[in-house]
């Protein structure tokens, strides 16, 4: 008898086995299944387009903040006519620069733009001159989300307003605002400018940019 008794415990340990085996299958099944619904998503296009706003500002935020804060390093080095040389060979690198961190692309247009780079497409246009009534008529601005190529782009839009003294150095009045040397280089480079006669709290233009839904819904 006493060299039976192993078998009860070898027994008990197949059978354990076996409920292991079993344990093992019904798991895949379910992690499949939950795999399948996060690459699904079922999102409502009320959620997609409140976490496009929400990527779209964060960001432009960050276009903006490094613009600003490279622009503000450059006429600290070289003073305001020197740094049209940065605003020229320096904006559209360090948009990109954000663009391509994010897998998306970045614009910043105006309908008075200085930049023949920088002149909006007819829905940008549309959007452009939407904010402008918009500003023009105290009404409150905010940023806006159009689905593009067949509802596989978002363009994402928030409005770029003149916020004061640093700008209209270079976007301001010229004689008053902007002085001579400034307005000299300012026609110098940029033979086809529009982008003079600002006041503070004006439109200067927009950023536009197009999220591929897929990222968006990726990111959410
Ligand atoms: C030192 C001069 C200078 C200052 C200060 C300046 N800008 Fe500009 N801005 C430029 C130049 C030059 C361009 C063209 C950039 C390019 O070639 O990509 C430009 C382009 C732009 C554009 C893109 C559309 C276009 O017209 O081509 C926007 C929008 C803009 N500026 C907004 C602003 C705002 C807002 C401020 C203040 C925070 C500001 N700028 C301050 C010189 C300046």
């Amino acid at each position: 008898m006493k060299k039976l008794t192993p078998i009860i415990p070898l027994l008990i340990f197949t059978q354990l086995l076996a409920a292991c085996g079993d344990n093992k299958k019904i798991d895949r099944g379910v992690v499949e299944e939950v795999n399948k619904a996060n690459e699904v998503k079922k999102v409502s296009d009320a959620e997609i387009t409140a976490f496009a706003i929400k990527w779209g500002d964060e960001i432009s935020q960050e276009a903006q903040t490094a613009l600003i804060g490279t622009l503000q390093n450059a006429i600290g080095d070289k003073g305001i006519t020197g740094a049209i040389d940065f605003c020229q060979t320096q904006a559209l690198p360090i948009t990109r620069e954000v663009a391509e961190k994010h897998g998306v692309s970045i614009r910043r247009v105006s309908l008075k733009n200085r930049n023949p780079v920088n002149s909006p497409n007819d829905m940008e246009k549309t959007l452009l001159e939407a904010y402008a009534f918009n500003i023009e008529n105290d009404i409150e601005i905010r940023p806006n989300i159009q689905k593009i190529n067949d509802g596989e782009v978002l363009l994402y839009t928030r409005a770029i307003t003149i916020p004061g003294a640093l700008c209209l150095n270079c976007h301001g009045e010229p004689g008053k605002e902007v002085n001579e040397p400034t307005l000299e280089k300012i026609k110098a480079q940029y033979p086809e400018d529009k982008a003079l006669g600002y006041k503070a709290g004006e439109l200067r233009g927009m950023w536009s940019i197009s999220l591929p839904k897929k990222e968006v819904v990726k990111n959410m």
